[in-house]
């Protein structure tokens, strides 16, 4: 084991045709997509793919998305697809979107955690599609952080969470720029009559029903995702939620602060980000928590969004990082 992983930035054509055979050797392969940052193996390769969990230190009965760069490729992975799982596939691939569906027999235990379905993205993303074309096989990845941290948003975020448990001569890390969405994907199951929200994302639930004309099934899902455990998502510093109606507090001095530009900072407090909308706040979350913890600071107070859209899935989010 190596403490210093290799960065590659600006690739070429050719370099990334040499990660992708990297990839295929064995290797794990950190990847930019539009969501966060992914750590990458082969998921026809169970020994890589453990690798993974090795890496992240997470449990091995917990199931990773297959990501793939062509939507042809998809029935090589699942059994069936229903009806609306084409109408969500048509209009949101590529896109910050995961469905749920009936593994295919290709499909290892090693990739679902032994159970029937499997996840699978197609990212949006263009070194990501690029990386992923020359791989030419389906390419196992969760969020490239340790088990229950914050997944990273940029090259630099994946090399301090996991820089120092990979190996410099087998793993690559890509550099493709910060990630545009900053919240994980959408995660859609797609296992009954109709369409269930796993975990929300940039693909809100008013998307999901106008592309299907379906409600989306409220009832809770029967499979595992880590995602949603109650605590998850966690940096170092406590995370504390403010009411949006009623934000300022007396805060202690020298604990983070983080809200639309809208809210004043509290008197002593660090401003961590200063988003101007529910977009760009989905964008700069992870990295202003990350930024929290690389100041050593005790606390983080935080405004979550109100409202529709990606806003649900920051609440989503600050609430397991708060739990
Ligand atoms: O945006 C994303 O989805 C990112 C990027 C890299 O694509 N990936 C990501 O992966 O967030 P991960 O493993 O950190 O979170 C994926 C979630 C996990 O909670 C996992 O349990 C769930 O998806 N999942 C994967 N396959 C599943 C399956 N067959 N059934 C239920 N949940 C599944
Ligand atoms: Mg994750």
């Amino acid at each position: 084991m190596c403490a210093h992983s290799s960065i590659l930035s600006n690739c070429s054509t050719d370099a990334l045709a040499s990660v992708a055979e990297k990839l295929r050797a064995g290797g794990l392969v950190a990847f930019p997509t539009e969501t966060v940052y992914g750590l990458g193996a082969d998921a026809t390769n169970p020994t890589a793919v453990a690798r993974i969990y090795e890496v992240k230190g997470r449990p091995h009965d917990h199931p990773v998305i297959v990501h793939l760069a062509d939507i042809n490729q998809v029935t090589e992975w699942v059994a069936e697809i229903p009806e609306y799982a084409i109408a969500l596939a048509r209009e949101f691939w590529p896109g910050p979107m995961t469905l749920i569906l009936p593994r295919s027999e290709r499909v290892g235990d090693f990739i679902t955690g032994g159970q029937k379905s499997v996840g699978i993205r197609i990212p949006n993303n263009s070194l990501a599609l690029e990386f992923l074309k020359l791989a030419g096989v389906g390419v196992a990845a969760p969020s490239a952080n340790r088990f229950g941290a914050i997944s990273p948003t940029t090259a630099l975020a994946v090399q301090e969470e996991i820089g120092s448990y990979l190996d410099s001569e087998r793993d690559v890390i890509l550099d493709g720029g910060s990630s545009d969405v900053g919240v994980e994907s959408t995660i859609i199951e797609c296992l009954g009559n109709a369409p269930k929200i796993l975990r929300p994302g940039a693909i809100t639930q008013e998307m999901i029903e106008s592309a299907t004309g379906l409600t989306v099934d409220e009832s809770t899902s029967m499979v595992r995702a880590s995602g949603t455990l109650e605590q998850h998502y966690s940096p170092r510093a406590k995370v504390f939620l403010l009411d949006s109606e009623n934000p300022v507090v007396a805060c202690i001095a020298g604990v983070g602060f983080l809200a639309l530009d809208t809210f004043p900072t509290p008197d002593g407090a660090i401003r961590l980000a200063q988003p101007r909308n529910n977009e760009e706040y989905a964008r700069v979350l992870y990295d202003a928590l990350r930024e929290g913890d690389r100041k050593n600071l005790p606390a983080i107070y935080v405004v979550p969004p109100s409202g529709t859209g990606v806003a649900v899935a920051i609440r989503d989010r600050l609430k397991r990082a708060s739990a």
